[in-house]
């Protein structure tokens, strides 16, 4: 474990929850309970990103295999890695390597997928690693040519300076002959994806609220889960969805581990994610000024998701 979770939430509660407006960096939704809502949340009908992204990588690992040609998977954000056995089978199918090493805050999802990979692909060397993306990716041990895999449309839970630093740092970290896969959710009408961020049955909801759980239990607080409400806005100028807790009433709450007394007014937001949504010449302008040449560009507007396979630019670019 590259920090203790604990003493990150304790660091950015200090400072967010007394910020105008209030706000919380969205790794702190995954502890074990957070990560199962989430892997719920995959499959909802309203939820159509993951389904799609699976859907483009069953026609397209392949391709991405063969031009990548990894020793080595190294995701980002791994989760489950459900998604990601399509391009480890391509990848032990064309014989080019057999090393996978995911990277995720969530200790409970890195466990249970390294469990379950072991059972049904024997074949495959986990090496699992629990770290912060936008700080431990140059802690996570290199061994050859190596694929680096951005799932999910996590990157959209980065504002446009943030994922330049990222994308930046993720370009420098990689050799000439590394490849870099993105997959990037794209802009739909408001409806759809306000729909997508608030289902009917509450599983976005009870996964955003689960952050009160967290909160109370790790910082011996005492915030009262009920006086909270989800909401999922989509702002069409930044082009992102814009997940809160709104606090139904005043709250007056404590978080004892900080010393820290923390006042809600009544319709107050607590901001815990924002989810961008992309057009692929916007993000291909993107990986560009970060020092990435997208090769391959798979699924797009059809399927309201792209993967994009990227390399280094040469040296005169950077
Ligand atoms: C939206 S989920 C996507 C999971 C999976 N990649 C997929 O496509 O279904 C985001 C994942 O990234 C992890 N995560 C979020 N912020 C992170 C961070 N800053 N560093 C490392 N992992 C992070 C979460 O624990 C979660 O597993």
């Amino acid at each position: 474990m590259l920090r203790a979770p604990r003493e990150e939430l304790a660091d950015d509660a200090r400072q967010g929850l007394i910020s105008t407006p209030k706000h919380l960096p969205p790794k702190h939704l995954y502890d074990a309970r957070g990560s199962e809502l989430f892997e719920v949340i995959t499959q909802l009908p309203e939820y159509p990103v993951t389904r799609a992204e699976t859907a483009i990588l069953e026609d397209a690992a392949d391709a991405i295999v063969a031009a990548a040609q990894p020793d080595e998977l190294l995701e980002l954000g791994s989760g489950s890695s459900r998604k990601t056995r399509l391009l480890l089978e391509a990848m032990h199918r064309q014989g080019t390597g057999d090393r996978y090493a995911p990277l995720d805050v969530s200790v409970a999802a890195v466990e249970q997928a390294a469990a379950e990979l072991a059972v049904d692909h024997p074949w495959l060397e986990v090496r699992g690693a629990i770290g912060d993306f936008s700080r431990d990716l140059g802690k996570v041990p290199r061994d050859g040519r190596r694929l680096v895999a951005f799932l999910g449309s996590t990157i959209g839970n980065l504002l446009p300076p943030a994922r330049a630093e990222l994308l930046t740092a993720i370009a420098d970290s990689m050799a000439p002959e590394d490849r870099f896969l993105l997959g990037v959710d794209l802009v739909k009408p408001r409806d759809v994806l306000e729909a997508a961020y608030d289902d009917a049955a509450g599983v976005t909801a009870a996964f955003t609220t689960n952050l009160l759980v967290i909160l109370n239990r790790e910082l011996a607080g005492d915030l009262p889960v009920d006086a909270f409400v989800h909401r999922a806005r989509w702002d069409a100028e930044a082009e992102h969805v814009e997940l809160t807790l709104e606090a139904t009433r005043e709250v007056h709450a404590r978080l004892e581990r900080l010393d820290l007394d923390v006042h809600f007014a009544a319709g107050e937001h607590l901001l815990v994610e924002h989810s961008c949504k992309f057009r692929v010449p916007g993000i291909r302008a993107e990986l560009a000024a970060a020092g990435l040449e997208v090769e391959q560009v798979h699924g797009g507007d059809t399927h309201g998701f792209a993967l994009l396979l990227a390399r280094r630019t040469g040296g005169a670019d950077r």
